[in-house]
């Protein structure tokens, strides 16, 4: 199994082209169930979350093909209409490829997704929307039979939660549609107004994206289109509170500041110096960071839940104490335990977390134990004096392309064997 050795103590310097956003490309990849036709779609990083979701369409009988960071799919000859048990374990959001399924075959067996490391992770947002629309599903033996003989129908949906899955399986499923599907209470991620704008490119009409009501007047059919996926805002995130946590600086290009508007005002909480030039965010450390009050995660545009493991890290060496109120994930504060063999003061209740800033952390032997908390690990080895060894990397796989190279590039001591 394969594992991360870091040497800590060393400041981060250099800068980083962000990736294409990862969870921008999987409901765009799933849109590509809807057209008949070869479709490109550039700034597609290499995760083994995209490679699950390649599985999913080859399985399903599109064309895939992969030229560097684009991916052409063609689905022209798309016959399938389930997700197998074990693609569905692999990776837990290939529920988003439900709507766009039904849509185009009519019908969709898959197997109800696991919990994940974050909770229980339920679909009932998802399901309950796309049976408004007119898909019949039961749920036997752990799969989901669903079934639309007549085609769906637009409707009128309130969301009682912004699920950022549940908002773009309704997209997927409602852009042809018969008429028009209105989502009230949607989620405003940028991801959600990425993948409008790649359905738009393709001739759908869904107007409001980014905005908490969404308009999707069904259209015949969807033709072929050509899109470059918007930059990963959890991934500037993360490089970002490695190098505040490390006292460096760093050039972030390719950055849609807009995007992490919350974060770079946290990072300047503790300190941190951010300056913003167009398509480049760069910040430099303070010589010691301060603490952040409060951090209460919550939908776009507020702080978002994926960048709270990598602050949490970060401000495990800040100078007194910092709060963290996690409002969307129950699980999320699980790697705390990890955080602190490296000498971490970090105390939860429930989804409240008190870090109390230490001097120093000491390297360690820890192993991940989801995406996110993984990225918070290798902050905290990158600031611990001494060597830790991170173990169950595969969770870092699924979110992070070229993490090695970027911060060796930056100036890092980090080798994965
Ligand atoms: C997406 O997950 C992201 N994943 C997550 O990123 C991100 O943390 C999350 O949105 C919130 O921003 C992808 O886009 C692939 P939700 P998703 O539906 O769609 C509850 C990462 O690290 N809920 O907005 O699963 C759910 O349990 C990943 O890149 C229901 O109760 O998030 C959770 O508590 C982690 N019923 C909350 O809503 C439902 O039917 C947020 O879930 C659906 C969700």
């Amino acid at each position: 199994m394969s594992k991360i050795l870091i040497n800590g103590g060393k400041k981060l310097n250099g800068a980083v082209r962000l990736q294409g956003a990862k969870n921008s490309v999987l409901p765009i990849l799933a849109a590509t169930v809807l057209i008949r036709g070869e479709s490109v779609i550039h700034n597609c990083p290499s995760l083994s979350d995209v490679e699950a979701a390649l599985k999913i369409l080859r399985h399903l009988g599109a064309e895939v093909t992969r030229q560097n960071d684009s991916i052409v799919v063609n689905s022209s000859n798309l016959s399938g209409f389930t997700i197998p048990d074990e693609l569905m374990r692999e990776m837990r959001s290939s529920i988003v490829f439900l709507g766009a399924i039904a849509a185009r075959m009519q019908k969709a067996v898959l197997s109800s997704p696991g919990g994940c490391e974050l909770g229980p992770r339920p679909i009932d947002l998802h399901l309950e929307s796309l049976s408004e629309l007119g898909l019949h599903i039961t749920e036997e033996g752990g799969k989901l039979n669903c079934s639309a003989e007549n085609g769906l129908t637009g409707s009128n949906i309130h969301l009682s939660f912004p699920s950022v899955g549940a908002t773009e399986n309704i997209i997927l499923a409602a852009v042809t549609a018969m008429g028009t599907t209105v989502i009230h209470g949607a989620a405003r991620e940028p991801e959600i107004s990425d993948l409008a704008d790649f359905l738009n490119r393709a001739g759908a009409n869904v107007q409001g994206a980014g905005s908490d009501t969404i308009v999707i007047s069904g259209v015949i059919k969807l033709h072929p289109t050509e899109h470059t996926v918007i930059p990963d805002r959890i991934e500037a995130a993360t490089y970002l509170a490695a190098t505040a946590a490390t006292g460096g600086k760093i050039t972030l290009l390719g950055a849609i500041p807009a995007h992490i508007t919350p974060v770079m005002k946290a990072l300047e909480t503790s300190g941190c110096e951010i300056r913003v030039n167009n398509r480049e965010v760069s910040l430099i450390a303070p010589v010691s960071l301060k603490r952040v009050p409060v951090i209460r995660t919550l939908p776009h545009p507020g702080f978002p839940t994926d960048a709270g493991s990598p602050l949490m890290a970060m401000l495990t060496v800040a100078e007194g104490s910092s709060m963290f109120v996690e409002n969307i994930f129950e699980n999320r504060f699980r790697i705390v335990d990890e955080l602190k063999r490296f000498g971490a003061k970090i105390y939860t209740n429930g989804r409240v977390a008190v870090i109390e800033g230490v001097k120093k952390l000491t390297g360690a032997t820890v192993e991940c134990t989801d995406l996110r908390g993984g990225a918070a690990l290798v902050i905290a080895a990158l600031v611990a004096q001494g060597e830790t060894q991170i173990d169950k990397i595969f969770h870092l796989d699924r979110g992070y392309e070229r993490l090695t190279e970027n911060l060796t590039g930056l100036g890092a001591l980090i080798e994965r064997c």
